[in-house]
C-alpha cells in the first residue's frame, strides 16, 4: 500500500505559513521552496533501505550505516519543480538529475509536454518526482507516466502543497507510488488553482508576473 503522507513539522509549517503570503518576496519565496523541500527530502527518503559498514574512528571500530540499494534519481516537472532540487541534491549529492517538462493548458489545465530528458539508467534508480504543486494531478500523472514508460518502478512524488482532487488522481492512476506533501488543502477553484494555495508557483519562483 502507498503512503501519503502530510510532513506536518512544526519548521515546515511555519515556512509554508511565510511561503503562502502573497506579500512574500520572489527571493524569500525562492529560499523557502528550497528550505520546505530538503526538510521534506528527510522525511520522504525516511525508509531508504541502508546496509551496515565498519569505519576506522581514530580511536576504534564503528560499526555505521550507509545508503544500500538502488541509486537514487531526482526529477523536477519544469518549471516550478525546479526550486525544490538543489536543497535535494544538498542532501543526496551523487543522485542524477532528469528534467521534465510540462505546462497546463489554462483552458483545458490538461498537462502539455515540451521537454523530457532523463538519466540513462533511470530504470535502475529509485526516483524523486518533485513539484511544488498538486492540483488537478495532470502533470504528476503524466510524468509518472513518462517514468514508468522507461522503465522506472520506484517512484515517489514530492509536492509542497497538494489537495484531495490531486491525490485521488495520482492514486486511481500509479496506486502504487508514494506521496509526500506539507499541506493537503481543501479544493481546488474553477481555474484549477489550490484554495488557499499560494497561487502560481511557477511565476513566484521565476518573478514572471
Ligand atoms: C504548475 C505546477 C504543476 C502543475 C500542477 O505548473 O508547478 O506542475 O501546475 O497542476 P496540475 O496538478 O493541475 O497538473 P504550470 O503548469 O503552471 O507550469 P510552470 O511550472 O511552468 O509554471
Ligand atoms: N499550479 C500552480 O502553480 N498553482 C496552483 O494552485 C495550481 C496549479
Amino acid at each position: 500500500m502507498a503512503i501519503v503522507k502530510v510532513i506536518n513539522h512544526p519548521l515546515i509549517q511555519h515556512k509554508l505559513a511565510i511561503l503562502r503570503n502573497k506579500k512574500t518576496s520572489v527571493k524569500e519565496f525562492r529560499e523557502l521552496i528550497s528550505e520546505i523541500s530538503g526538510l521534506m527530502c528527510y522525511e520522504a527518503t525516511r525508509n531508504l533501505p541502508t546496509r551496515e559498514v565498519e569505519v576506522q574512528t581514530p580511536v576504534a571500530i564503528a560499526k555505521c550505516r550507509v545508503l544500500a540499494g538502488k541509486k537514487l534519481a531526482i526529477v523536477p516537472i519544469l518549471r516550478a519543480g525546479l526550486g525544490m532540487v538543489d536543497a535535494m541534491v544538498d542532501l543526496i549529492p551523487s543522485a542524477k538529475i532528469g528534467h521534465i517538462g510540462l505546462y497546463r493548458d489554462p483552458e483545458t489545465h490538461k498537462p502539455v509536454e515540451y521537454y523530457c530528458k532523463l538519466p540513462e539508467d533511470i530504470e535502475n534508480r529509485q526516483v524523486f518526482v518533485v513539484d511544488p504543486m498538486l492540483a488537478t494531478g495532470g502533470s504528476a500523472v503524466a510524468a509518472i507516466d513518462f517514468l514508468k514508460a522507461r522503465g522506472c518502478k520506484h517512484i515517489t512524488m514530492m509536492n509542497i502543497i497538494g489537495c484531495p482532487e490531486g491525490v485521488k488522481a495520482v492514486q486511481e492512476a500509479h496506486p502504487d507510488v508514494d506521496i509526500y506533501m506539507a499541506a493537503c488543502d481543501e479544493k481546488l477553484n474553477e481555474h484549477a488553482y489550490i484554495i488557499p494555495g499560494l497561487g502560481d508557483a511557477g511565476d513566484r519562483i521565476f518573478g514572471t508576473k
